[in-house]
């Protein structure tokens, strides 16, 4: 094998982000761009002949061509064998699992998760250590130091490898698997949840809708639910991955799947039960028929429930949601007498819990849930889990939402977005919010008075490492709250978001409209931030 040499010079603007590095496609496309990050990946990584990379993506637009780069940049670099899906397709979670599941040394994972695709849209390239999950923050941040030295990547010469045939190739002297993206993580879901039960269920007439997005979930879906479960075929909608995942924003929200939102509050043609995955499918939306769920709930009510499924009969570790999820989650964990885990936004930080056996399970109030079969969230496994309740309790959505309430209280939540604001305004903004922390605690806004308030800081209990800065939290008297936070994934200046939340206790009002019971707590946010103030938005673009 002879290896070629390719100098090149640093880009600035690599540091990967909450889910690695992510840019617009054409940014991608610059000579050296992916080449640069790959080779900063693998110099830190530092692979010999045993090691296997996993490589796969969500099938959007440069998905191919970044994936023939790297598996010659692998062979160049001393890999021993890469496993690639089968069309250049894993999602996130399946990558996770074949990672785990073959001893693979990492991952690289390629994709933008929830963000538009195409030649003007996004693309993003992040790594995943050997334990499945993506890589800690010393490993991002010597990643970035290096792509700020980098002078020459590595390469070797080599034909594309025929990604659509399933086989064994080799690539100068390093061997290539085409695998079968879905067979794997399918099984795996199998070992979890009692699909004997579920598919009495759906025999039973047991309905649902699944809207893949056009993006990376189509196949996964189709196996599982159609082929393995038997729900009826075209339950699965949007089920054909595309490049430009069919011109829309690949995203499971209220806005973004507002066709399967609105069909589940139809009360003549709603199915029982309706989900939705993003991009790369770790996403996951949960609407039952007439109820939306929201991610902390969900997370909440499968925590309440995870004994139901033979994978979780034998209880849970412990729980762990991001900060800015909402407390339904630590109510269910006190009911347990297991503890709950408080972290920074960004999956990776669930990591060393579930390595170190102190939590089960996961979620993030951005749809992500999962739990310690993979080290990513998993879309498709929160519903799979959702059917597996809904098989065992045989009742509604509505009914387990509403029993849940009644036993735990109810954490009323919205998060409010505004987007692609000037990045130099939002930087003020937050400036602004931390320079008041110390005066606000005492102070009443809107009727409601401030416990506390401070900037989220996270000490990791299993390697004690602290992450600062992490979120400004309001904490007003009774439970309630709200969360100020930039966001770490957009492409597009600042995205800034507010995470509202507001506990009623068992006994009160649990059956309210979400909005009329965060009313209070908008005009408190507004009145903490000033918001119209320093961005000139008076209104959110996003609602979820
Ligand atoms: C990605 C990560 C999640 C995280 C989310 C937050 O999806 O995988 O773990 O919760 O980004 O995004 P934000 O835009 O709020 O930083
Ligand atoms: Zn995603």
């Amino acid at each position: 094998m002879t290896v070629i040499t390719h100098p090149t010079t640093p880009f600035t603007d690599q540091k990967p982000g909450t889910s690695g590095l992510r840019k617009k496609v054409r940014h991608f496309q610059q000579p050296n761009y992916a080449e640069n990050f790959i080779q900063a990946v693998f110099d830190v990584v530092q692979a010999d002949p045993s090691a296997t990379l996993v490589i796969g993506g969500d099938g959007r637009f440069h998905n191919r061509a970044v994936i023939q780069t790297a598996i010659r940049m692998a062979a160049a670099n001393g890999y021993g064998r890469v496993l690639v899906g089968q069309g250049g397709i894993l999602s996130t979670p399946a990558a996770s699992c074949v990672i785990r599941k073959h001893g693979a040394s990492g991952g690289l994972i390629l994709s933008a998760s929830h963000n538009p695709g195409g030649p003007d849209e996004d693309f993003g390239i992040k790594y995943n250590g050997a334990n499945g999950g993506p890589a800690p923050e010393n490993v991002t941040e010597a990643i970035f130091a290096r792509t700020l030295e980098i002078d020459r990547w590595l390469t070797v010469e080599a034909a594309d490898v025929d990604l659509d045939s399933i086989g064994t190739v080799t690539v100068a002297g390093m061997t290539v698997d085409v695998i079968d993206p879905v067979a794997d993580w399918a099984d795996l879901m199998e070992s979890l949840f009692d699909f004997a039960a579920i598919r009495a269920a759906v025999a039973d007439g047991l309905t649902m809708a699944f809207d893949a997005m056009h993006a990376v979930t189509g196949p996964y879906a189709h196996e599982v639910l159609e082929r393995r479960l038997g729900f009826a075929s075209g339950t699965v909608r949007n089920g054909v991955p595309l490049e430009d995942f069919g011109g829309h924003h690949p995203d499971p929200n209220l806005v973004h799947a507002k066709v399967l939102y609105d069909l589940m509050m139809d009360p003549e043609m709603a199915p029982a039960f309706g989900a939705a995955s993003d991009g790369d499918g770790d996403r996951n939306l949960i609407v039952g028929k007439g109820i939306f769920v929201t991610p902390s709930d969900s997370l909440a009510m499968l925590a309440a429930n995870a004994h139901l499924a033979p994978g979780y009969a034998a209880g849970l570790k412990g729980i762990a949601r991001s900060m800015p999820t909402s407390a339904a989650a630590d109510r269910v964990a006190h009911g347990l007498g297991i503890p709950c885990f408080e972290t920074p936004t960004g999956w990776k930080f669930f990591g060393n819990l579930l390595d170190a056996g102190m939590a089960t399970l996961c979620g993030e109030e951005s749809a992500g849930t999962g739990s310690d079969h993979v080290r990513e969230k998993d879309g498709l496994w929160a519903v799979l889990l959702w059917l597996n309740i809904l098989a065992a309790r045989g009742e509604s959505v509505a009914e387990i939402a509403r029993q849940h309430w009644a036993r735990f209280g109810r954490n009323y939540y919205a998060r409010h977005d505004y987007e692609a604001i000037e990045s130099a305004r939002a930087d003020v903004l937050m400036a602004a919010l931390m320079a008041a922390l110390p005066g606000l605690a005492g102070q009443s806004y809107s009727g409601l008075e401030v416990e506390a308030a401070d900037s989220f800081s996270y000490r990791d209990p299993v390697d004690g490492s602290t992450s600062a800065n992490q979120g400004v939290r309001v904490l007003f008297t009774g439970g309630s709250r709200v969360v100020f936070r930039l966001s770490g994934t957009g492409t597009e200046g600042a995205t800034l978001r507010v995470y509202l939340e507001r506990y009623e206790p068992v006994g009160g009002n649990l059956a309210a409209e979400t909005p009329h019971m965060l009313a209070d707590l908008i005009a408190a946010a507004e009145s903490i931030a000033g918001i119209a103030q320093h961005t000139g938005r008076t209104a959110p673009d996003v609602v979820t």
